[in-house]
């Protein structure tokens, strides 16, 4: 049977999370200096920013495990009642689309810190857009549901 909401640690992780992966486009700039700098001279000087995406992009993936648990173990609420089937196919292969990206994000940045290995650090910045523009529709359809269908969707992540 699946719950009939989220739970509160899964509530609490999703915003989490969020905040996080706000915290990494916002201060992006100190991590992709130091790579320009290892491409050119094959050395970079490290500093506080680098330090904070390395171990924000750490922190996301443990977040994240952590929930891929718990939904797992509690399950995630159903959808609405009355939502037709292609649109809870849409909002399941989003939410997949959106842990699959996260933890893509996080395994791309660590090879090519930790392997300095340049594809992978492009791979991260094509990656970056389509997370962009996942999250992007993902809060135009929270917002949707709120403001539109007025339906109760968004109260279940608050
Ligand atoms: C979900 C987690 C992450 C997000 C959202 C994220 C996001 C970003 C963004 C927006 C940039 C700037 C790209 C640019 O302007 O060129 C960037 C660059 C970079 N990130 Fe991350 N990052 C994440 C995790 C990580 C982790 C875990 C590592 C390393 C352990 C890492 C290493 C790097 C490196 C080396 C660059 C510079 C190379 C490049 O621009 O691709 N990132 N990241
Ligand atoms: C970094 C940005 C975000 C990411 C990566 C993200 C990711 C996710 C994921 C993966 C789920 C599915 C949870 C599960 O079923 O296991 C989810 C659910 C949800 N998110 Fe987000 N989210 C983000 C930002 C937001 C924002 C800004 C809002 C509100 C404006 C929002 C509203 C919701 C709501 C209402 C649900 C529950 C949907 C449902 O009950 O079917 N999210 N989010």
């Amino acid at each position: 049977m699946p719950p009939a909401a989220y739970s509160r640690t899964q509530i609490r992780l999703h915003w989490a999370v969020f905040v996080l992966i706000a915290l990494q486009f916002i201060f992006h700039e100190g991590i992709a200096e130091a790579w320009e700098q290892i491409e050119e001279t094959g050395a970079a000087a490290g500093g506080l920013l680098v330090l904070g995406h390395v171990a924000g992009g750490i922190a996301i993936l443990a977040l994240v495990v952590w929930r891929l648990v718990l939904r797992a173990r509690h399950g995630v609420p159903p959808p609405l009642p009355g939502t037709p089937a292609a649109t809870a196919r849409l909002a399941a292969l989003a939410h997949g689309g959106l842990y699959a990206l996260m933890l893509a994000m996080v395994a791309t940045g660590a090879l090519a810190w930790f392997g300095g290995i340049g594809v992978a650090a492009e791979a991260h910045e094509v990656l970056r857009i389509a997370l962009i523009a996942l999250i992007a529709l993902h809060v135009g359809a929270a917002l949707w549901h709120h403001f539109v269908r007025r339906d109760g969707v968004l109260a279940r992540m608050r």
